[in-house]
């Protein structure tokens, strides 16, 4: 696609990311929409109070862990809204948080979701594995808002289990599984891998292409 800047498409993609693997999928993202001469504008959803990684502290991983369970949301700071309005394709992008979307993007649906009528959307999820419960919350705001669910991008972290929940537990509690003999085994790393980045911006090349010749 060779256009001048004014007529390129524009993708506009709205993120949260905790722990930095969704905000280097996005990296991927724009990498792969723009090498087509896509326009991207990002919208970085920000926590109102400070939210760090790790937590530093077993008990308020687990409270974390509870009271997203419950779809607690947390509250973000406004935000600039023009690049979804103008957006010809809005990506949706963030982590699984006990199944569900994470509090940010809940909160981000719950304000916002009417901006996404007669939006095509497409889902990013990161997770360590499982996306369908959160998958299936997504769809069915967007959907309630006039906006098209795409199927999601999801991005699993490929490491077999248990040492996927331990490892992701106690990275997120702020503890390093390197320090432990058996994790050194059989937990590579914390995260999404190189290839599974590839994979991302060669998705981003092919959606691209596909609005582009639609
Ligand atoms: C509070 C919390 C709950 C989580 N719950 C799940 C879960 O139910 N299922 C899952 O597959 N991953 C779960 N995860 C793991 C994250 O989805 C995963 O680490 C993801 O790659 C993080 O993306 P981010 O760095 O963009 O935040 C949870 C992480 C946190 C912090």
């Amino acid at each position: 696609m060779d256009k001048g800047a004014k007529d390129r498409p524009l993708v506009a993609i709205v993120y949260y990311s905790f722990s930095n693997q969704t905000a280097k999928l996005v990296h991927h993202l724009r990498k792969g929409f723009r090498s087509e001469g896509f326009d991207v504008e990002t919208v970085k959803l920000v926590p109102r109070d400070r939210l760090t990684f790790p937590l530093h502290s077993v008990p308020k991983t687990i409270a974390m862990m509870l009271k997203t369970f419950f779809r607690k949301r947390v509250p973000i700071k406004e935000i600039d809204t023009s690049p979804i309005e103008k957006a010809s394709l809005v990506v949706l992008a963030g982590p699984t948080w006990s199944y569900n979307p994470s509090g940010p993007v809940l909160s981000f649906l719950d304000k916002y979701a009417p901006i996404l009528a007669g939006k095509d959307v497409q889902p990013v999820i990161s997770c360590r594995k499982y996306w369908r419960t959160h998958y299936g919350y997504l769809k069915k705001k967007i959907e309630r808002a006039g906006g098209r669910a795409r199927d999601p991008f999801v991005f699993t972290h490929n490491v077999k289990e248990p040492w996927s929940t331990i490892g992701t537990f106690m990275t997120i509690a702020g503890i390093n599984p390197k320090q432990h003999a058996l994790m050194r085994k059989y937990y590579p790393r914390y995260g999404h891998n190189h290839t599974q980045l590839v994979e991302m911006e060669k998705k981003a090349r092919d959606l691209a292409k596909s609005l582009a010749s639609n």
